[in-house]
């Protein structure tokens, strides 16, 4: 209608008009996070990351401009008086990466901030609710909180026959409230495992505090908000401590020989010590501190008998007192001690790297590091399904699901009434609970009623279990199923995906991987929750990384561990198998392994892909670039090498790969990846130095390994995925291995042998090399090994051995003591069944731009299922995925109908996506929903630019009449 220069001209004064007039925009902020977290109370960065979500309410929306403003308090904002930080408008797409570049934030300052955005029409939103952070205290500057200790020291065990389990210790201090609260925060850090209790009542609903490190360098604390425990006039802080990672047991110490004098226990210390500060502010704008310091009293006859993560706990509800209120008389309890002055002990520590003397004494931590992962807490509560009575007067519970936290018990009982929880994944074929696979993890918990008339009700604190079952006896009568709920545990990292198809085992399976996942990210990524382990390994956690990602908000869970393993590296720059690393296992004095060693490129490499977040490779260059350092220096000549652990293809099946051959693979691998993170980061040098070792290992690998004909000579399956994944074949080579990796497949009667390394790509080879139709035959096999075997034979959750348990033979040829029932390494297949199947990715990272590119299986498949190989499997018709993303929701469905094949997308605001549809051309195609634009005609696959909304798509997949 308008034309010429007064079309803008009008278009800007529509925008003024509306800006005046409407409400809002058609954007509006959500979700804002600050450090990745919705709540962080000690954010250490003078830049914090702020992030938030865009909602809107027309599709086709983009993100044109932000403003943010920050208060000191929550008053200022609400005066309109924003006195940190006023950005500003900012004609800026980002909604993630925002650094804070206002006044400097005094040490444990509550901040207060709200964004507001322009939308596509430049028409801003209205601003968004007030979100808060809080600086990080200068613990060690008010100088008041000590380490303190109890004043008398536990006798050192020695006897690696008998266990160990000493009581919790308790630590209390009364003080006044005088004035009107308007915050309180509790700092508290501990070498230990510390439950902060207020006025008799749990301070905090978080687990394991303060959480695992290297406690001789680096310590945690937590930041808890704990206004709402506190009262008018005298108040009690108590602290329960327990042993913890800090001097309890710890992995396979026990079992293997490994701490002072081979017990597995005080790997890191003998007495656990508490630091703890609370800070009241006032209406009036005081402020109290309550410290620990020598003032505190202490006990150690409270109910928590003992306390420890992989042996459980025992309660004695006789001993439960009000001794956390400030009524309570503490006039026997001894007084606490600086932990410092607490005398020292020394002891003979034994592991793969030798004996040597250590001091088990207090050693105050180097450094007191903010917990910047999202706590471990209950997100779920079971009901059990069924009970049964194995032998008299023992029941088992079944919770119907293997999962990782604890139980709570209700029971009336008599006074000194003995309850014993046994914790187990399986049962033995006569219905008894199967524990031989815990290994030297007792897994028991005692309860001693109190005899209360109305009934008691208790959780455990200081532990958790891997469990599907629990066995309760010492009951005085049949119990019903409300005797015991399950309390879920996890770090709380928010999930993230859905997945559904027309496939029932499938969708087992993913359940199956997301309950694994939780099971396993608790505190740590471990490899099992279960029996005596539960360690950090490297290898795991590189294979799983990305597919994590999908399942959850995992970066500031991941940024956490990637501390630990800075820590862990070893003085030659080597990582170590498993992080934190406080005993060396395995090949002495090089206690690394290829592929595992590699996740410390890897994990930051995946972290920095899918979140946009450069600072993690800025803060991991350092360490990463040690550790090429030292992978150069095995390899001179730039050929694999076999040293260290020799893991290998672990847990392949009779197709081993040479060590060498993996350790070039994860060489050149790592040499890549550190060139791509080199670049995004500007580090030009640097990216240059490592694509020319990733050309020469490259190279060798080709001249070692790949024969006249272009296939890996001798192949395994997994040289054969290794080769293909990590491009180490002659240009335009990719078809030939794919050919054989197929043969290969085809030769072992279309079964996988792969082992950890090799099971991760093999489906994301073979689609992208044109054998989707194998990677879905494969997918959805029933047979042994496959990813649907163990759902067959009753999994609720992913197993660490494709048969640790079948309906034929039981546990079979299992050493019950490495069949683990909750191990999420071969759970990455979900990477696939996202990015692939589905075809939800990224393509820059951070999802700032997205690629969608859905596989349903081919209309007619050169190979495909047969009825012996999957009895069940019914055809994949339809795949329904959605991924909330760092830049929102993103959804893509497919739906096969006799000859048509139908898509939905849903792109969340501000992003594009291109869009690759498997059809021959875009003239089968038609645009239902959406309008997605055709990006280049005719030139084979069609390829589209969806803007943010829904949209909708149909491929004619009808065959073309010849005579046509
Ligand atoms: C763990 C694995 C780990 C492996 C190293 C096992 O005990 O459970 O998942 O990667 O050791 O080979």
């Amino acid at each position: 209608m308008f034309a010429g220069p007064i079309k803008p001209l009008l278009l800007a004064l529509m925008t003024v008009l509306c800006a005046r007039h409407s409400q809002a925009g058609n954007l509006a902020p959500s979700k804002l996070r600050c450090e990745h977290l919705e709540t962080a109370l000690a954010v250490e960065s003078p830049h914090p990351i702020l992030a938030w979500g865009l909602v809107a309410n027309t599709s086709g929306q983009f993100q044109t401009a932000y403003q943010i403003r920050v208060a000191s308090s929550r008053d200022k904002a609400a005066h309109d008086r924003f006195d940190l930080w006023d950005s500003g408008k900012v004609s800026d797409s980002r909604i993630t990466q925002v650094a804070y570049a206002g006044k400097p934030v005094k040490p444990s300052q509550s901040v207060f901030w709200q964004v507001r955005v322009w939308d596509s029409a430049n028409v801003p939103s209205e601003w968004s609710p007030l979100a808060h952070w809080k600086s990080a205290p200068n613990l060690s500057a008010n100088g008041d909180a000590q380490w303190i200790s109890a004043s008398v020291p536990r006798p050192l065990h020695q006897d690696r026959q008998t266990l160990h389990l000493p009581p919790a210790l308790q630590f209390r201090k009364t003080f006044e409230i005088a004035n009107t609260i308007r915050r309180a925060t509790l700092y508290l850090s501990a070498l230990g495992d510390a439950a902060p209790s207020l006025n008799g009542k749990p301070a905090s609903e978080q687990y394991f505090l303060p959480g695992w490190s290297d406690y001789r360098h680096r310590a945690y604390y937590r930041a808890l908000d704990v206004t709402p425990h506190l009262q008018p006039g005298p108040n009690t802080l108590g602290i329960t401590l327990a042993d913890g990672w800090y001097s309890g047991y710890v992995g396979y110490g026990l079992l293997l020989g490994y701490g002072p004098y081979k017990g597995g226990r005080y790997l890191y210390g003998k007495d656990p010590a508490v630091l703890a500060q609370l800070v009241v502010e006032f209406e009036n704008g005081n402020r109290k501190t309550v410290a620990t310091d020598s003032t505190w009293r202490w006990n150690d006859e409270g109910p928590v008998r003992e306390a420890d993560l992989l042996m459980g706990e025992h309660f004695d509800a006789r001993n439960a007192r009000a001794w956390d209120t400030p009524s309570f008389d503490d006039s026997t309890w001894k007084k606490a001690v600086p932990a410092g002055t607490v005398p020292s002990v020394t002891a003979p520590f034994h592991d793969t790297t030798g004996q040597r003397t250590v001091d088990l004494g207090f050693k105050k931590p180097d450094t007191l590091q903010s917990y910047p992962s999202p706590p471990v807490r209950v997100v779920e509560t079971l009901q059990p399904k069924h009970i049964t009575e194995p032998s008299k007067g023992v029941y088992l519970f079944d919770f119907g699901t293997n999962f990782a936290g604890n139980v709570q018990l209700k029971v009336r009982g008599d006074r000194g009434q003995k309850i014993v929880l046994r914790y187990g994944e399986t049962l033995h074929a006569d219905g008894s609970l199967m524990t031989e696979n815990l290994r030297k993890a007792r897994a028991t918990d005692t309860y001693i009623c109190s005899g209360a008339p109305e009934g008691e009700t208790w959780t455990p604190r200081f532990t958790y279990h891997g469990f599907q079952f629990v066995e309760v006896s010492g009951l005085r009568s049949k119990p019903s199923l409300d005797l015991l709920s399950g309390l879920v545990l996890q770090s709380d990292t928010p999930i993230t995906a859905a997945f559904e198809c027309s496939d029932p085992v499938i969708n087992q399976l993913f359940r199956n991987i997301q309950r694994t996942q939780r099971s396993n990210f608790i505190d740590i990524p471990t490899d099992c929750p279960q029996r005596d382990e539960r360690l950090g390994w490297l290898g795991d956690a590189q294979i799983y990384i990305r597919s994590a990602t999908y399942h959850a908000e995992v970066f500031a869970f991941f940024t956490k561990w990637l501390s630990d393993l800075r820590e862990a590296q070893r003085s030659t720059g080597a990582y170590p198998d498993y992080a934190p690393y406080p005993m060396a296992h395995g090949e002495s004095g090089k206690p690394f392994s290829s592929g595992w060693m590699d996740a410390g490129v890897i994990c930051p490499h995946t972290l920095w892909k899918v979140y946009g977040n450069t600072d993690v490779i800025d803060r991991q260059w350092p360490s990463m670039k040690r550790f090429m350092e030292f992978r150069e220096s095995l390899s001179p000549d730039f050929k694999g090498v076999s040293v260290g652990n020799p893991w290998g293809d672990w847990l392949n099946q009779q197709d081993a790969t040479p060590i060498e051959w993996i350790d070039a693979a994860y060489f050149a691998h790592s040499a890549q990846l550190m060139a791509e993170m080199a670049e995004a980061t500007g580090r030009t040098d640097d990216a240059a130095h490592y694509r020319g070792v990733f050309e020469k290992v490259r190279t060798e690998f080709i001249r070692a390994v790949i024969g006249r004909d272009g296939t890996v000579s001798g192949a395994s399956q997994t040289a054969c995925v290794l080769a293909l994944d990590f491009g180490l074949h002659p240009k335009g080579g990719a078809s030939v291995i794919a050919d054989q990796l197929v043969k290969l497949i085809e030769k072992n009667d279309f079964r996988m042998s792969t082992g950890f390394l090799g099971t991760r790509s093999l489906l994301p080879v073979l689609s992208k090399n044109g054998r989707h139709d194998i990677a879905l035959r494969l997918f959805q096999s029933r047979q042994f090994p496959s990813w649907c075997y163990p759902v067959v034979n009753g999994a609720t959750s992913v197993w660490e051995r494709w048969d640790s348990f079948t309906k034929q033979a039981g546990f079979g040829r299992h050493n019950a003591s490495m069949n683990s029932f909750s191990h999420y390494a071969f759970g990455a297949v979900s990477e696939w069944m996202f990015r692939d199947l589905a075809g939800i990715d990224l393509a820059e990272p951070g999802f700032k731009k997205i690629r969608l590119v859905p596989a349903p299986p081919p209309k007619q498949p050169t190979s495909e299922v047969t009825a012996t190989e999957s009895p069940s499997a019914p055809p994949l018709n339809f795949v329904k995925a959605s991924y909330d993303s760092p830049v929102g929701i993103i959804v893509s469905e497919w739906k096969r109908e006799m000859d048509t094949l139908t898509f939905r997308f849903v792109v969340p605001p501000n992003v594009d996506a291109d869009l690759l549809l498997p059809a021959s051309d875009s003239n089968h195609v038609t645009v239902v929903k959406g309008g997605a634009a055709l990006l280049k005609p005719n030139e084979g696959t069609p390829h589209y630019r969806l803007v943010p909304g829904e949209h909708v798509l149909r491929v004619d997949e009808k065959p073309t009449d010849p005579k046509q």
